[in-house]
């Protein structure tokens, strides 16, 4: 029996709501089919915005967009995507299947999207191949309420209110796509954009993103951080998990052996090792200004599905996806101090999407339901957990170990305690006693996902993966006692 402490009187940090954000790049079929199909579709749509789409990540509770991209950012030049539909440049997304990008979901469409999925906004600027005026217009453009050139064009386009931006990004992967960069170069850049990305609403500060490292760069951490310092709101961090490691050979999203799955999740758990390491490197470079990070693509990435565009990424998603994002949303919690934001990647149709579409079908994924299962997390307190567990071990990552349960908790304002807890194993339950501390219990309810490993829902049974209550517990007076399944995330809500 495994003991798990929880302790309510140990309030630690607010876990940000935007760390259950998402990402949304001009890629494949993620922002056009997935999101946007314009207002002459047949499938409903309210201003060419899907309403399946728009209505399954509100009740998933979207709390955050990013867009548009990805290396498409690096490539974007938002003055081609304003303006009457029919005058937009057609051009080549060179980056993602080299199809044509007709540019008719632009910087309105992108606010109108979140105004109807009433979720903040973030948007990734372009530094590998934009201009300093290009950016520096962008942000007037969206935000200045004033008499200006760029307020004056907005209007023109339809808005004469500002839009409301809170973060954005200056460059994306500008050690990769973004520009094939040295950290010392990005940085002395950075500062430069960044000098003329202007707080043009009163009272309001537009939160600046810099690009940070790929995974374990610890380099680019320190020399970008070093340089950046109190510039910055914070500094990305892009992690996935690839199973095999191989970018060539990644491993299938449905046909996997149990060591791939082993070897999965025990990726997926590095997420905690890099989120701590890169967190003591920026205290190591600038100990008294608490920079924050920022997880802004994160997420399984898999071989395609056989017979679809490369370029596209398009991938089922299974139970061993649900794990990943169940464990990785745990890790997240549970550096609340620190972390400021996390944006999966993508949204719809692309790598470990919540939703998948075809045609005018769509189906929510098990990572769908374990967001939208975690959503009582946003803007709670985090709070002390301490769980015991066994460890498992990757034959294919040279017997290294993790976590077969990964758990956080936190309170809201009216004393309500939400658990979630992931068991990692495919195969092994877990028996655990719960006490909370100075506490007596009223009341005990659960909400279980689970499943075989290789679990999905598609387009002929969309309905195989999902949420269902969970009585496999035993209420005490100071707490609970449960047997976790394997494979499976619990969400207990303890009164
Ligand atoms: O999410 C797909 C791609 O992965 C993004 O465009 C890029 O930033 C990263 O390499």
């Amino acid at each position: 029996m495994e003991k798990y402490l929880i302790n309510p009187n140990q309030k630690i940090a607010k876990i940000n709501k935007d760390i259950y954000g998402h990402f949304s790049e001009h890629l494949g079929r993620c922002i056009y089919e997935g999101i946007y199909v314009g207002e002459n579709s047949k499938i409903p749509n309210v201003n060419g915005m899907r309403c399946d789409v728009v209505n399954a990540l509100k009740e998933m509770g979207i709390p955050v967009l990013r867009w548009p991209g990805g290396c498409f950012a690096d490539e974007y030049h938002w003055k081609d995507g304003i303006g009457p539909k029919k005058d937009r440049k057609h051009m080549v997304n060179t980056h993602w299947g080299g199809v044509v990008e007709d540019n008719s979901f632009g910087t309105h469409e992108y606010f109108e999207l979140c105004r109807q999925l009433g979720c903040d906004t973030y948007v990734n600027g372009n530094v590998g191949s934009g201009t300093v005026q290009e950016m520096n217009e962008w942000v007037e453009y969206m935000t200045f309420d004033g008499v200006s050139p760029m307020a004056k064009l907005r209007e023109q386009n339809g808005s004469k209110e500002p839009f409301d931006l809170k973060y954005f990004g200056v460059g994306n992967e500008s050690w990769g796509c973004g520009g094939q960069m040295e950290p010392e170069y990005y940085a002395n850049l950075y500062r430069r954009y960044n000098t003329y990305c202007r707080d043009y609403k009163q009272g309001e500060h537009l939160l600046r993103i810099a690009c940070g490292p790929n995974v374990d760069d610890y380099n680019w951490t320190k020399k970008v951080a070093e340089r950046v310092k109190w510039r910055t709101d914070g500094i990305s961090l892009h992690y996935y998990t690839v199973p095999t490691g191989q970018w060539h050979n990644k491993g299938g999203a449905t046909v996997f052996d149990n060591n791939e799955y082993i070897s999965t999740i025990y990726k997926a758990y590095r997420m905690e090792e890099l989120v701590k390491n890169h967190i003591a490197m920026l205290d190591s470079v600038a100990p008294n200004e608490n920079m924050k990070l920022i997880v802004d693509e994160w997420g399984t990435w898999f071989d395609v599905e056989p017979g679809t565009n490369p370029g596209f990424l398009y991938q089922q998603n299974t139970m061993r996806d649900a794990i990943v994002a169940g464990l990785t949303l745990n890790i997240f919690n549970k550096h609340a101090d620190r972390i400021m934001m996390a944006n999966i990647a993508q949204t719809v149709n692309v790598l470990q999407s919540v939703i998948l579409t075809d045609g005018e079908k769509m189906i929510k994924t098990p990572t769908y339901f374990v967001f939208k299962m975690y959503k009582e997390h946003q803007d709670n307190t985090l709070i002390g957990s301490y769980i015991t567990t066994d460890k498992i071990k990757s034959k294919n990552d040279g017997d290294r170990e993790f976590p077969q349960l990964v758990e956080s908790a936190s309170i809201d304002e009216n004393g309500v305690i939400y658990s979630t807890i992931t068991n990692t194993s495919a195969t092994k339950a877990a028996k655990i006693k719960c006490q909370i501390a100075d506490r007596k219990v009223k009341s005990v309810k659960a909400e279980i996902l689970s499943g075989e490993c290789h679990d999905k829902n598609d387009f002929d049974n969309s309905d195989a993966v999902k949420t269902v209550e969970f009585d496999g517990f035993r209420k005490l007076s100071d707490g609970f006692t449960a047997t976790i399944p394997a494979c499976s995330v619990v969400k207990f809500t303890i009164e």
